[in-house]
């Protein structure tokens, strides 16, 4: 058994230690809110956050996150309230959708270090993590709105 807490709740999974946190997050704990772009840490689709940091799911085995704590898009607000959320909603960053829950998960974590971020500093984050219905710059446009909302700063939302 493979302990660890996803979304503030203590699971335990029985699965081989080196299943991909992905497959287990979507199998297990059935939660499909992240998702399977490439497979091989090149795309972001799959990231959550390990401990608060941004983590490829995918590339990740479960033994590697044994008493950690995981979140998912889930549980990244438990009203879906995150700044990150709010700022993604009023600026209509979603296209097909598929690669957003990623997003906003990478640039939830990124914000939290870099709480002022520059466009250079945006991209080069967010650059790993590919979109290919091009909402890239609504994405960053989101980014700084959120970013201004996490300082306590008005937006024109
Ligand atoms: S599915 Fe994990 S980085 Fe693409
Ligand atoms: S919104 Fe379609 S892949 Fe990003």
């Amino acid at each position: 058994m493979i302990e660890f807490t996803i979304n503030g709740r203590a699971v335990s999974v029985d699965v081989e230690p080196d299943t991909p946190l992905l497959w287990v997050i979507r199998d297990e704990v059935a939660l499909t809110g992240t998702k399977y772009g490439c497979g091989i840490g090149l795309c972001g689709a799959c990231t959550v956050h390990v401990g608060g940091r941004a983590t490829r799911s995918c590339i990740t085995p479960v033994s590697d996150v044994a008493g950690a704590e995981i979140t998912t898009i889930e549980g990244l607000d438990p009203k879906g309230e995150h700044p990150v959320q709010q700022a993604w909603r009023h600026l209509r960053v979603p296209q097909c959708g598929y690669c957003q829950s990623g997003q906003i998960m990478q640039a939830a974590a990124f914000l939290k270090d870099i709480p002022n971020p520059t466009d250079d500093d945006i991209d080069a984050v967010m650059t790993g993590n590919l979109c290919r219905c091009m909402t890239y710059n609504r994405i960053r446009a989101a980014v700084r709105e959120a970013a201004a909302t996490l300082r306590g700063e008005a937006t024109n939302g």
